[in-house]
């Protein structure tokens, strides 16, 4: 029965030293022509010390027009010295202590900011259902488009090669492009891309293709995929499955399970930011631990390709009875790895648990959130943990060491500030 402690050889014939891999988490490090920098490799060089044996990395964009955020990596056209050698920095950091680092490749497509783009390229003239006026009126992209986007995750995934990283993960969750070409609600497309699942799922399988065309056989491709989107008319459960199996034919090496979008924050379980009419979450999902584990293992009745699982595990047992009961292959941390860097290496050693910031993080008493008309205050809070946690991976970066002390409300101003200051720097 395999434990976190145990190595896995993936379907491509590449080895990860043990099952405990750090999700993609975005940095927002970046200078503002998008490279690489010394921060991201000292970043990385800490996690690789703390015992993961996978790194995947923040998302890294395709398009310098629709970005997740400021301050991301992107990699479109040649890349000069600067850019390759930051690169390779990162990917040297990352692998120092003998793991994995995947760079994780997107396209933000309509959930890109309107700070950085009022009108981004999406399967269709659909936005993000939120309010706030975060995001701007989507354009539906034409096929040459389409076909040209293809190209350049393919490129980018041969670049991330050349540069020293290990592997490759394709961001197809979270509503982000690949993801809301999948979703019937954001994709209203009548052409070859939209209508049926297989329309829907026909980008993510070329851009799959291409990849492994451009970087061969033995190196591991990865998918995060959604379980589902969480609302009416989404991208379903059983959607997903099928693209599972789509996927596995195609040959990745790695599928990692997640779920939700911007509308619907599923990955996170932040309470308050879903859209109007997401369903309601129950209070046993939301307290549970590891909240993607049983769509994994109705997923694995069907599949042999490995599952990393990615979403609210703190525990050795869930993370180990996970493993053990076929729940998850590899299991994914994401925030508790933003303030331990060496989370893996204790859990590794015995340690039980991780801590649990999310928890401990709510500023908002409980009862409040009867009162539906403070829905909104809770969307604020859990908008500003989120940063709170971009706080964390920013003084890591610049400092060695993470910041609990910062109030999110203070690091969800900071990073804002430092964003501005970023897109206006890349305008000048
Ligand atoms: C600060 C932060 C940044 C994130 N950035 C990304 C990202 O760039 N790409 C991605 O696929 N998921 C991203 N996520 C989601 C995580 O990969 C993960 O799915 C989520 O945090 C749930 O795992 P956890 O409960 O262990 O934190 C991010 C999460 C956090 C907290």
């Amino acid at each position: 029965m395999p434990s976190i402690a145990d190595s896995l050889v993936l379907p491509c014939g590449a080895v990860l030293p043990n099952r405990l891999a750090k999700a993609a988490m975005t940095e927002g490090l970046a200078d503002p022509q998008g490279r690489a920098t010394a921060e991201l490799a000292r970043l990385y060089g800490l996690w690789a010390d703390g015992g993961a044996g996978l790194l995947i990395t923040g998302n890294v964009q395709i398009d310098r027009d629709h970005l997740e955020r400021p301050g991301n990596v992107i990699i479109q056209g040649p890349q000069d010295e600067a850019a390759l050698t930051g690169l390779s920095a990162m990917a040297r950091a990352g692998t120092r202590a003998g793991g994995h680092i995947w760079m994780q490749i997107s396209h933000a497509g309509r959930q890109t900011q309107v700070t950085v783009n009022p009108h981004p390229k999406a399967p269709s003239a659909v936005p993000v259902g939120l309010p706030g006026k975060q995001f701007g009126m989507p354009e539906a992209l034409t096929e040459d488009e389409i076909f040209d986007l293809i190209e350049r995750f393919g490129y980018v995934a041969e670049v991330a090669q050349q540069t020293g990283f290990t592997g490759v993960q394709i961001h197809a969750a979270h509503g982000y492009l690949l993801s809301q070409f999948l979703s019937p609600r954001s994709n209203l497309r009548t052409d070859q891309y939209g209508g049926t699942l297989e329309n829907r799922a026909r980008m993510l399988m070329a851009v799959v293709a291409r990849v492994r065309a451009g970087v061969g056989a033995e190196f591991p491709i990865g998918v995060k995929l959604n379980s589902a989107d969480f609302q009416k008319g989404g991208f379903a459960f059983e959607d997903s499955v099928i693209v599972a199996g789509w996927l596995q034919a195609a040959g990745v090496d790695l599928l990692e399970i997640s779920g939700g979008s911007y509308e619907q924050p599923a990955m996170m379980d932040i309470q308050g930011m879903e859209a109007p009419d997401a369903p309601p979450q129950k209070a046993s999902t939301a307290a549970r631990e590891a909240y993607f584990v049983d769509f994994a293992k109705t997923m694995r009745a069907s599949l042999t390709m490995p599952l990393l699982v990615t979403g609210g595990f703190r525990t050795r047992r869930a993370m180990n009875t996970a493993l053990e009961t076929g729940g998850a292959d590899v299991i994914g941390l994401g925030r508790p790895l933003c303030v331990d860097v060496a989370g893996p290496a204790k859990l590794l050693a015995g340690a039980d648990e991780l801590d649990r910031w999310e928890s401990k993080l709510k500023l908002l008493p409980p009862w409040l959130s009867f009162l539906g008309g403070l829905k909104m205050m809770r969307a604020v809070e859990g908008f500003a943990v989120t940063y709170w946690y971009y706080a964390q991976i920013d003084a890591l970066a610049r400092t060695g060491k993470a910041h609990i002390g910062i109030s999110p409300f203070a690091a969800l101003l900071n990073i804002q500030k430092a964003g501005k200051a970023w897109l206006k720097a890349r305008k000048g």
